[in-house]
This record gives structure tokens, C-alpha cells and sequence, in this order.
């Protein structure tokens, strides 16, 4: 998203950005060519090719750093490429960039092929039995696609979901909603109003058994930035998948 996003503020007067994906056999002599970080084995290769205004060498050198931005003020944070760098990272992938001024850049993302076998896939179904709850969670996210499947997938595991779109919202199921409560499960980091560590907070001292946990797109060396003491165990960095999420859940309401 944040790669074909970035792919449109290159073409400001249009242009074409061709999406594409690969398996691709990476071997010794594609490693010693490319990037540093690649590896030999069988990969998923995703590629956007735009043609945009390409990059500098400068630019080029630094696209990944937190924070570095070539856009005006107030129209990127610089975080888009960080972040995304860390979730390939984290799913054992790197990232290959070619880009010349004037001649549109190539973001290549190549991630290990998920290659569970299907009796994995039958312990798995074994283990979620094991993650179910019927619960009530607190669910506050201000954007609406994640809440509703984060609220879908929690139903889909028995637990009761009340869902919040703000803080104002979360407040007011709160005030009706606070005996049953038993865990909250919230973005750390909300455009407006109070954000989701003010709210654990005053939460947590009217009701000292609330469970919490916090989410968010940054890891939590960016998001926590600022915040006192943000345990790793109660944080979860999106993307996240079904189990993972259900498991926090299920951690986080036995811890
Ligand atoms: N497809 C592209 N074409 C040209 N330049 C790019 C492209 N993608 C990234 N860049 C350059 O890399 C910089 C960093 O990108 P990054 O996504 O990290 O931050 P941003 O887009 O500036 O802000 P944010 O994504 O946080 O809104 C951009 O400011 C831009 O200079
Ligand atoms: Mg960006």
C-alpha cells in the first residue's frame, strides 16, 4: 500500500505503475549481483515499477532511514519505506530498489514462499480450539477496515467485541460496558482526541483486573517513542493474522 502509494506521488502528472508477482529461484551468482540482504532459495518476488520521477543517488541511500522525506511538510511523515522495511524484515524478506532521476523507480519485495503443509495446517486447526474465549473486548481502532476485521475474526473465537472508533466512543462503552470488559484492545496511535495509552490508563485504575494490548502499523520502537513503559508482551505491530491476534488475545486475558 505505502510502496504503490509513494509510486503515485512520483506521477503526479500520471504515468503507469505496473504491479507484478514472481516465484523466482534465487541462486549464488543473483546474490553476489543484488542486494546484500538476499539469499539463495526459492521467493516470492512482488515488484512495482513506476514512472515517476526516480530518484537520486542521495535519496536512494536513505529512502529506508525513519523519518527522511523529500515531501513539502506536513505531506509525508517519512515513515512509509521504514515501516514497510521492517515488516519484510520480519517476515525473513529484504527489499531491492533501482531507481534514476527521471526514470521511475522499481521496488522489488521478495518474501520465503508460506509453504505449510496441509498437516500443519490440521494442528493448527487443533491448536485454535485452544484460543477460543467468550469474553467481552474493547476493541478501539480509528480505522474502520481493521476494526471490522479484527471485531470478525475475535467473534469467529466466541468473544463478545464492542467496537469504538474514537476515543469519545471507547468512553461511552465504557461508562455502560465496564463490568463485563475484560480486556481492551487498542491503537496506540489515534489521529484525534485522547489516545489509546490515556485511555488504558484511566481504565486501568477504575478496573485494576482490565487486561490491555496495544496495536499498531509502527513497530513499538517508533510508536512507543515518548511513552513511559510499553511491555512487548501486551503489543502487537500489524500486519497481523487471525491467529496471532487470537492468541495475543487469549495471552493477554490469561496473563
Ligand atoms: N516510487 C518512488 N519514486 C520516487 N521517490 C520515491 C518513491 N518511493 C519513495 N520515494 C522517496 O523516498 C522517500 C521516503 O519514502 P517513505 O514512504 O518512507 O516516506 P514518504 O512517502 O515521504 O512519507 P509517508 O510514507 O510516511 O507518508 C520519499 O519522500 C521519496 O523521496
Ligand atoms: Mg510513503
Amino acid at each position: 500500500m505505502n510502496l504503490a502509494v509513494n509510486a503515485r506521488d512520483a506521477m503526479p502528472h500520471g504515468g503507469q505503475l505496473l504491479i507484478s508477482t514472481a516465484l523466482v529461484d534465487i541462486d549464488a551468482t543473483y546474490v553476489e549481483r543484488h542486494s546484500v540482504e538476499a539469499r539463495g532459495g526459492r521467493f516470492v518476488c512482488l515488484s512495482l515499477a513506476d514512472t515517476g520521477c526516480g530518484m537520486d543517488s542521495v535519496t536512494l541511500h536513505r529512502l529506508f532511514e525513519p523519518f527522511f522525506t523529500t515531501k513539502e511538510f506536513g505531506k509525508g511523515t517519512g515513515l512509509g519505506l521504514a515501516t514497510v522495511y521492517g515488516i519484510v524484515k520480519q517476515h525473513g524478506g529484504w527489499i531491492e530498489v533501482s531507481s534514476q532521476l527521471g526514470q521511475g523507480s522499481t521496488f522489488k519485495v521478495f518474501l520465503p514462499p508460506d509453504d505449510r503443509s496441509d498437516e500443519r495446517r490440521g494442528e493448527r486447526a487443533f491448536h485454535e480450539k485452544a484460543l477460543r474465549g467468550t469474553e467481552t473486548i474493547l476493541v478501539i481502532e480509528d480505522e474502520s477496515p481493521v476494526r471490522w476485521i479484527v471485531k470478525d475474526v475475535l467473534s469467529k473465537y466466541g468473544y463478545h467485541v464492542l467496537e469504538a472508533g474514537s476515543g469519545v466512543e471507547a468512553l461511552a462503552l465504557w461508562h455502560q460496558h465496564h463490568d463485563e470488559i475484560a480486556l481492551l484492545l487498542t491503537d496506540l496511535v489515534m489521529p484525534v482526541g485522547l489516545s489509546g495509552q490515556e485511555l488504558a490508563e484511566q481504565f486501568t485504575t477504575q478496573k485494576p483486573a482490565l487486561k490491555v494490548i496495544y496495536i499498531s502499523g509502527y513497530s513499538l520502537q517508533v510508536a512507543g517513542k515518548g511513552f513511559s513503559v510499553l511491555d512487548g508482551l501486551n503489543f502487537l505491530q500489524k500486519p497481523f493474522d487471525d491467529t496471532k491476534l487470537a492468541l495475543a488475545v487469549r495471552q493477554g486475558l490469561d496473563s
